[in-house]
C-alpha cells in the first residue's frame, strides 16, 4: 500500500480489520492511515464478490477462512522497498561494517539476516555487494537469510523478478546489466545471486527461523508502526538471534533507545547498534575504567 492521506471515518469494520492486522503482525494502522484499508482491500472484495468492508468482516467472522484472512493481512501490509534503500547505509555496511566483522571472524563464516525483507530488494542489494567484492570474500561461507510475514512478498522475492519501475529505484544501470536479464517487460536477477539468499515466511513476533548467532541483522522500516510493547518483544527476539558483538541496522527513522538494553548505539559505525557482550563493549568499559 502507498501513503497519501484523504480523511475517512473509522467504521466498525475498519476497526475489526485493523485489529486483525495488529494481532497477526504487530502493525498498527493509526487513525491517519486507516483510509488505506478501503483502497488496499478493493481487489479482495472484487475477487470474492463482496460489496463492502462490512460484508468482508461478516465473512471473516462467520468461520475459519484462513486463506481469506491471510489475503487480507497481506494486502494491508506496507511492502514498500527498493534496491540499496538509503544508499549511504549500504555504503557504510560494505566499506566499514563488513570489513570490521570480517576481521573478527577467523572461522570465515558470516551470517546475515534481513528481517522484514519484503519483496527481496534489501537482501539482493547485499548479495550484489558480496558478488562485486567476491575477491575479498574468497574462502568465506556467507549465508543471507531473508524473512517476511507476507507470503505474497516472499513469493515475489523468491521469483527474483522485478518490474522496470522496481529496477529503476536505486539500482545503478551497471548493476542492472551485470546482475539481471530481461524477461518480457521485467528483469530477473541472475541465478547465482538468487541462490545466495534463503527466503522464508516468518513472523517476527514468533520467529521460527533457525536460531543461531547472526553477525548482522537488518530490520529496517519494519518496527515503525509497532506499539512500544511489541517493539520491545521483537528487540528481545533480535537480541536472542544476534551474536554478542553482532550488529543490528534499523531504518533511518528508527532507534533502539528507550526500547531495549541489549543493543548499544555504535560509535564506530553510524546508524548501527551493537549487541551487548562483544569486544566493542568490553573495550568501551576498559577505556571508561582507565579514565
Ligand atoms: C516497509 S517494508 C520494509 C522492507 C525492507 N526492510 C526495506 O527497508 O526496504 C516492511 C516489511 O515488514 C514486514 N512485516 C511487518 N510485520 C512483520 C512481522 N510481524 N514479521 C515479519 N515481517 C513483518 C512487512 O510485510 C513488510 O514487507
Amino acid at each position: 500500500m502507498s501513503d497519501a492521506a484523504p480523511c475517512t471515518t473509522f467504521t466498525g469494520a475498519m476497526r475489526v480489520l485493523a485489529g486483525l492486522l495488529e494481532s497477526r503482525t504487530g502493525q498498527i494502522l493509526s487513525e491517519n492511515r486507516i483510509w488505506r484499508i478501503e483502497t488496499a482491500l478493493k481487489p479482495i472484495l472484487r475477487a470474492n464478490g463482496l460489496t463492502d468492508l462490512e460484508a468482508l468482516v461478516s465473512r471473516l467472522l462467520s468461520g475459519i477462512e484462513r486463506q481469506l484472512s491471510d489475503d487480507v493481512v497481506n494486502a494491508l501490509l506496507n511492502n514498500e522497498s527498493s534496491f540499496f534503500r538509503d544508499l549511504q547505509t549500504f555504503e557504510m555496511i560494505s566499506r566499514e561494517l563488513l570489513p570490521h566483522i570480517q576481521a573478527t571472524r577467523p572461522d570465515k563464516v558470516l551470517r546475515v539476516w534481513c528481517a522484514g525483507c519484503s519483496t527481496g530488494q534489501e537482501a539482493y542489494s547485499l548479495a550484489i555487494q558480496f558478488q562485486k567484492n567476491a575477491e575479498l570474500w574468497r574462502g568465506w561461507r556467507i549465508s543471507i537469510l531473508a524473512t517476511d510475514i507476507s507470503t505474497a512478498a516472499i513469493a515475489r522475492a523468491q521469483s527474483g523478478i522485478f518490474s522496470q519501475i522496481d529496477v529503476q529505484r536505486g539500482l545503478a544501470i551497471t548493476d542492472l546489466l551485470a546482475c539481471f536479464e530481461p524477461v518480457g517487460d521485467d528483469w530477473k536477477i541472475n541465478e547465482d545471486l538468487r541462490r545466495m539468499v534463503d527466503f522464508r515466511t516468518d513472523n517476527l513476533l514468533e520467529p521460527k527461523v533457525p536460531g543461531g548467532h547472526y553477525d548482522l541483522i537488518l530490520c529496517r522500516n519494519v518496527l515503525l508502526y509497532f506499539s512500544l510493547e511489541m517493539r520491545r518483544k521483537v528487540f528481545d527476539r533480535l537480541a536472542q538471534y544476534s551474536r554478542p558483538g553482532g550488529y543490528l541496522m534499523l531504518g533511518a527513522g528508527e532507534t533502539v533507545i528507550g526500547q531495549t538494553d541489549d543493543f548499544l548505539s555504535s560509535r564506530e559505525f553510524r546508524g548501527s547498534y551493537e549487541r551487548r557482550g562483544g569486544l566493542g563493549e568490553v573495550a568501551e568499559h576498559t577505556i571508561r575504567r582507565a579514565r
